[in-house]
């Protein structure tokens, strides 16, 4: 059985205006979009900014109310907070943000920072509690004298290091990592990149990866959903979507990789070209009269792709 069954969610933001500062409108962070995760996979959501990634993520841990659809664990409906409650959902499902230094307590030292969900969720003595932050600090690579240390006495890539030790604090089952490098540098992207593999190993791990860069995705994940607009334009396995891109906001995605090689730089310019007049030429296939992308269509077992004008 999957892990999570995420089934045609919708968040919608209510705009109010006018006089009577009624309800004029809504935007729709998120537009009816399905899922399903199973054990031990990374799943990577792409997008441009303002596409309802983090509003999807954000309400897979319950800190957003959904407007309409279900999230299902264990064959329940986890957007009703009692179904959260009984099934011990908070613990089993984390969230890792990109800013560690606004999303750790500044006030608080390392020991208490990992104390926390130990102390909200396990039941253990002084002594196992102390075993299990040194376990944890040692799985991301931190010394134990790191205890006593508040979190702006390290660099930013260590803070997002104790950020993951405190998601998997309690050994949970799915980590929804919302841009978790993008503010590192590459170098030490990389390093963190690798400790949440080596932990996914481990811990039989499912991630939720978000991010906009497609080279960390790729790197990262064993499918991939790309975001539009609230909407799914495409989602597939890494060579549905790095090597047979469907839709025209995909393939302007992968043209806009940057191209280290100076050699393939010529190439990669005519294709971005071609790729930019196909989209002038049928933007008013892919897209619905209010401007959003059509439902998915299944093309092989693992690939999907919205549709285009007239359901083909
Ligand atoms: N609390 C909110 N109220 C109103 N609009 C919101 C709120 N949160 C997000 N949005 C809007 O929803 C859309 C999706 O945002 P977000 O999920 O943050 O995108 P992403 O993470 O892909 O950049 C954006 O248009 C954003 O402005
Ligand atoms: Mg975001």
């Amino acid at each position: 059985m999957s892990l999570l069954e995420i089934k045609d969610l919708k968040i919608h933001y209510p705009i109010r205006g006018g006089f009577f500062n009624r309800v004029v409108d809504h935007v729709y962070a998120v537009d009816g979009v399905s899922m399903v995760v199973e054990e031990g996979k990374t799943y990577g959501l792409i997008g441009e900014s303002g596409s309802g990634k983090t509003t999807i993520g954000k309400t897979i841990v319950g800190l957003e109310k959904a407007t309409g659809g279900e999230i299902l664990y264990n064959g329940e409906n986890i957007l009703d907070p009692k179904v959260r409650k009984k099934l011990e959902y908070n613990k089993d499902v984390q969230m890792i943000f990109q800013d560690s230094m606004s999303s750790l307590d500044p006030k608080k030292r390392v020991l208490d920072i990992l104390a926390e969900p130990i102390r909200n969720f396990d039941n253990l003595n002084e002594e196992e509690e102390l075993q299990r932050i040194y376990e944890l600090l040692d799985i991301v690579g931190m010394p134990k004298d790191s205890i006593y240390k508040y979190p702006h006495e390290f660099s930013g890539g260590q803070r997002q290091r104790i950020g993951v030790a405190r998601a998997v604090a309690c050994k949970p089952k799915l980590i929804v990592a919302d841009e978790p490098v993008s503010a590192l540098d590459l170098s030490v992207q990389a390093q963190v990149l690798n400790y949440l593999k080596n932990i996914q190993k481990e811990l039989n791990l499912s991630y939720i990866f978000i991010s906009h860069d497609l080279g960390v995705i790729k790197h990262m994940c064993d499918y991939i959903y790309i975001m539009h607009r609230g909407r799914f334009t495409e989602t597939g396995n890494r060579q549905d979507i790095y090597g047979d891109p469907q839709h025209i906001y995909t393939k302007r995605l992968i043209a806009s990789i940057p191209q280290i090689n100076p050699k393939l730089r010529d190439e990669l310019r005519k294709n971005r070209e071609l790729v930019d007049k196909e989209y002038e030429t049928y933007y008013n296939d892919y897209y619905d009269e209010s401007g959003r992308v059509y439902p998915l269509r299944q093309l092989s077992d693992t690939h999907f792709v919205a549709q285009k004008k007239g359901g083909k």
